[in-house]
Parts: structure tokens; C-alpha cells; sequence
């Protein structure tokens, strides 16, 4: 029989900043085996109407907000980020969430394990912009991404990206203006002056932090 071997992708980011508090370290000593996931198989997907799944979560604050919104849909969040998973589960505590499974690792692992056609939607907002020449291959958005969750979002299934960064802009439409990806998207532009409704598209902490125009698109999987 044939073995096949899957390759962890080589995370670059940041993985912890500053000392986590007394309440962070029970919370994953309490909470985190609760709500973590190693493998996309762990959840039991027949108890949730949809499946979204939010790369690079930072502080929690855009994946909190929808999953308190949306309490029948099942949120996967992924971020390596240690401080930042600490302050995802202090949310998930302080308003009682029960949709929200944290995948601390690289995005790009999980998504090799989600089946085609399994979810309702992805984020990702305000991606590391990685400026200098020699690290753009570092960049969440590839064509080899954009192909992997069009192929992983249903039919229909909207992938939203926003943001600040001017280089990361360019090369956000360089890849949104791609004839190849304009064959898989229904593809709709914002910007901070006609920015997407909050209540539908709640604000990251980056976004609440950014002083640039922003860019916000959404994918529709034709
Ligand atoms: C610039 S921060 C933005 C955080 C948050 N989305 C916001 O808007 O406030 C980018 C985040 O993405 C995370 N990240 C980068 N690459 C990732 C990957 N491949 N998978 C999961 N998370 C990733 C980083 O750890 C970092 O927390």
C-alpha cells in the first residue's frame, strides 16, 4: 500500500508575546481542552447548520462576535499565537460560547484535512502583510491558498479578506484581478468609506487599531 505522508507547513509568525495572567493559564488548563481541536475529524459536525473557519484570529474579537451572533453555525478558529488564544478563550468564557473550536497551528494543516465542499465561509482579516521582498512567499494569500479554500468553501460559500497594509493590497487585487480566480469568485471590493455593515462584518482588533484605507473583498464561490 502507497504511504502517504502530509507535511506540516513552517509557521513564521510570532508565537508569544507577553506572560500570560493567572486567569489565562487556568483557562487552558480548564477551557482549552474543551475547545481545541488537533484534527478537523474531532468535531462532531452534525450538531451545527454551517461551517466557517477564521484564519489568523488574533485578539478573538471578529470570531467571538459571530459565533455569539450565530449560535447554530460552528466557528473553527486558527492561531498559532499563544497570547492570542489566551484572549479568545477569556471570551468564550465571559459570554458563554459554545460554537468556537481553536485550532492552534498553522491554517494551512487543518485545511488539508477539511473535505471539499464543507464550509459556509473563511476569514482573513488583516493577514501578516510580510513587506520585504525575500518573505513574500510567506504570505497567507497564494494562488495555491486561494485554489485550496475555493475548493474547501461550498457552492456559494464566501471567503472574506480585508485589509490596511498598501503593499498586501496590491497584492491582494494583483491576485483577485487573476483570470483563474475570477473563474472560481463572484468577487465584490469595499473600502472604508462604504465599509461592509459591522454587525455582519464585525471589526478585528487590527481594524480597530488601522489608520490606512482599507480593503475589504468578498469571494463567492461561483
Ligand atoms: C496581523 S495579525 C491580525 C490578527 C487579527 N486577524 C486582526 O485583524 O486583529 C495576523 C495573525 O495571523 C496569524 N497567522 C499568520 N499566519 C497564519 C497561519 N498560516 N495560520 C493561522 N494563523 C496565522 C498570526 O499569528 C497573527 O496573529
Amino acid at each position: 500500500m502507497q504511504k502517504i505522508t502530509i507535511v506540516e507547513e513552517k509557521f513564521y509568525g510570532r508565537l508569544k508575546s507577553r506572560k500570560l495572567t493567572d486567569r489565562q493559564n487556568d483557562l487552558f488548563n480548564t477551557l482549552f481542552p474543551k475547545v481545541s481541536i488537533e484534527h478537523f475529524d474531532d468535531i462532531d459536525k452534525t450538531k451545527y447548520e454551517s461551517i466557517f473557519l477564521e484564519i489568523g484570529f488574533g485578539g478573538g474579537e471578529h470570531i467571538a462576535e459571530q459565533a455569539f451572533n450565530h449560535p447554530n453555525n460552528l466557528y473553527i478558529g486558527c492561531e498559532p499565537f499563544v497570547n492570542g488564544v489566551a484572549s479568545l478563550l477569556c471570551k468564550i468564557e465571559d459570554n458563554d460560547i459554545r460554537n468556537i473550536k481553536i485550532y492552534q497551528n498553522d491554517a494551512r494543516n487543518i485545511l488539508k484535512e477539511i473535505p471539499e465542499n464543507t464550509l459556509r465561509g473563511a476569514y482573513l482579516l488583516f493577514p501578516d502583510p510580510w513587506p520585504k521582498r525575500k518573505h513574500i512567499r510567506r504570505r497567507f494569500l497564494q494562488i495555491k491558498t486561494i485554489e485550496t479554500i475555493c475548493d474547501k468553501l461550498i457552492k456559494g460559500g464566501v471567503w472574506r479578506i480585508a485589509t490596511d497594509h498598501p503593499e498586501y493590497q496590491v497584492w491582494l487585487k494583483k491576485h483577485i484581478n487573476l483570470k483563474e480566480v475570477q473563474s472560481m469568485f463572484d468577487i465584490k471590493i469595499f473600502e472604508s468609506c462604504n465599509r461592509p455593515d459591522i454587525n455582519d462584518w464585525p471589526k478585528t482588533r487590527y481594524e480597530q487599531k488601522a489608520t490606512n484605507n482599507i480593503i475589504y473583498v468578498e469571494l463567492a464561490k461561483l
